[in-house]
Order: structure tokens, then C-alpha cells, then sequence
């Protein structure tokens, strides 16, 4: 089975300011420069031929290239886990390349995606309570970067391994030049 997920991986300089506001003094588990990501659709678990049916539905994508940036800090606290992460503005252009692979993924026989779709970057996650974050989510609430432009989306596989998730890329699509 391969573990799947359609992402957006960050530019250096914005992974770099990401990276800059994690604290380590805060006991949760800080994303590694290599898993920071914004997802489109996590797929989750599928048979290799259905994984090759994602891969070249995928491929028919036809959009724009587009420029977001990161807009904000938030916590999402569940139950028993809970995730740092960092907003991204504007959304129309995402929401719009979010809905064609939701669309690609369905047409390769996935079920459809029940949950709304919330870009954003986890930065940490954690299980339990976690209150000595609240400085920090203070601190940045206002964070905001350049614009960078997206020309490309991701296919990545998830390897859940005993330090944590390994997110290797495994195709590459990229939008059109809209000019
Ligand atoms: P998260 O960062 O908000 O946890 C790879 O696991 C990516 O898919 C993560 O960015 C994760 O979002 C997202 N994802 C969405 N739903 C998921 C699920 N049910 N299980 C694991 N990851 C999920």
C-alpha cells in the first residue's frame, strides 16, 4: 500500500521563516525542513494501480500559475492532539487548484474528500494539552510573508517511520504559464 497525499512545498525563504519562529524550548514536535508542506488532499492508503491512476489524472491539470503567502499563526486542539500552523492568503486560486484534484483523484476511483478544505502549513504537532505555545502564537498572529508564486504541485508518499513522517516527492505537475 502507498500512503499518498497532493501537496505544495513552500519555497526556501519561506520554509527558512518558518523554521526561524519554531521554538525549541517548547516541547512539541517541530516539522523538519523536508516535511514542510501545504496539502492539497491527503489521499491516504492505496494499491499501487490506483496510485498510478492518481498519478496520470493528475497530470491533466490545466491551471494557472498563481502567488499566496503566509498569513497568520493558528492551533487546531482536538481531543488528544493538537497542531501549530500557519495560515495562507489569498485562497481562491488554492481552493480552485484543491477542487481539479479533488476532482482528478475521484475520477482515479477515490472516495470523495467529506472534510472542508483549510490550507495550511503545520508547523508542530503535539499530544495532550500545550499551553506554553500561547506566547508564541501571540507573538506571530500578525506573521506575514512576500508573495511567492506556486508553478507547480507535488505527489508525495508518506512513510510513517519511528522518528516521525517521511514525505518523499514522488511526481511533479506543473501549472501553466498564464502569460
Ligand atoms: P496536517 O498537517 O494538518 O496534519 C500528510 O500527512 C499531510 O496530509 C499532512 O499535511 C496532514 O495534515 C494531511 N492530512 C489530512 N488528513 C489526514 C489524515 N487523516 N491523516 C494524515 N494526514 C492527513
Amino acid at each position: 500500500m502507498h500512503r499518498l497525499f497532493v501537496a505544495i512545498r513552500p519555497p526556501e525563504e519561506v520554509r527558512d521563516r518558518l523554521i526561524d519562529l519554531m521554538d525549541d524550548g517548547v516541547a512539541v514536535r517541530w516539522q523538519s525542513d523536508e516535511q514542510i508542506h501545504l496539502t492539497l488532499r491527503f489521499i491516504g492508503e492505496v494499491e499501487r494501480p490506483a496510485a498510478e491512476d492518481i498519478g496520470i489524472a493528475l497530470e491533466t491539470i490545466r491551471l494557472p500559475r498563481f502567488r499566496i503567502a503566509l498569513a497568520g499563526l493558528g492551533r487546531f486542539d482536538h481531543h488528544r492532539r493538537g497542531v501549530l500552523w500557519a495560515g495562507i492568503e489569498p485562497r481562491e486560486a488554492l481552493r480552485a487548484l484543491a477542487a481539479k484534484v479533488e476532482r482528478a483523484c475521484q475520477s482515479a476511483g477515490i472516495e470523495p474528500e467529506r472534510r472542508a478544505f483549510h490550507p495550511h502549513i503545520t508547523l508542530a504537532r503535539w499530544n495532550g494539552g500545550q499551553t506554553k505555545l500561547d506566547p508564541l502564537v501571540e507573538r506571530h498572529a500578525g506573521l506575514r510573508s512576500d508573495p511567492w508564486e506556486v508553478d507547480r504541485f507535488i505527489l508525495y508518499e508518506s512513510h510513517l517511520l519511528r522518528d516521525g513522517a517521511h514525505y518523499d516527492p514522488i511526481a511533479d505537475y506543473s501549472l501553466v504559464d498564464p502569460s
